[in-house]
């Protein structure tokens, strides 16, 4: 069985997010969605709140798992039976810091490769800074993210 992780801060999860998934569901058997527990961001959403939208925006997909982990990625990526790490790339500016990340990741444990997928470019200038941004303010968010967490961002900025 073809096992990738696709780890992240996912706080929260847009529709970006989702189309890296689809993609890789079409090359893996699993792929474990997991959020970084130790990550020095501040999220705005609990871990626990962050796994819950991943999971309702992924009902009726068969063959993905929503964790967590602390700590390094890539030890953890190992006791998941898993050797590859899902990236997503959308600009070339993402580039340098995934390039040092993938390398960094593959020094400690050399089985690790990470596959990088490109997005469709609609949700290129996306990322969940802008999204709670736009919550925040009342932004109309519906075509960036599934509609649970249109709902969650309403609940977590009423009017
Ligand atoms: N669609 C929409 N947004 C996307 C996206 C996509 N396809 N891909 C990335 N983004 C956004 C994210 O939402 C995030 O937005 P934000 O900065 O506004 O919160 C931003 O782009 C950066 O995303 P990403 O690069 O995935 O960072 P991250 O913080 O979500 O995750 C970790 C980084 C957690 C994977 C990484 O820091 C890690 O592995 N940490 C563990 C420690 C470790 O082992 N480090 C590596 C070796 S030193």
């Amino acid at each position: 069985m073809k096992i990738a992780v696709y780890p992240g801060t996912f706080d929260p999860i847009t529709n970006g997010h989702l189309d890296i998934i689809k993609r890789g569901l079409t090359i893996f058997d699993k792929i474990i969605v997991t959020i970084a527990l130790n990550s020095s961001k501040k999220p705005l959403f609990s871990a626990e709140e962050r796994m819950d939208m991943i999971r309702c925006s992924t009902v009726g997909m068969d063959n993905i798992e929503v964790a967590s982990f602390r700590g390094l990625i890539a030890p953890w990526v190992k006791t998941q039976n898993a050797h590859t790490i899902i990236r997503g790339l959308r600009a070339i500016s993402d580039f340098e810091y995934e390039f040092q990340m993938a390398l960094m990741n593959r020094k400690i444990n050399e089985s690790i490769d990470t596959i990088f997928l490109m997005p469709n470019a609609r949700y290129t200038f996306l990322n969940s800074t802008i999204i709670r941004e736009m919550g925040r303010l009342q932004g109309d968010v519906a075509q960036f993210v599934p509609s649970c967490v249109v709902e969650r961002l309403k609940e977590k900025f009423p009017d």
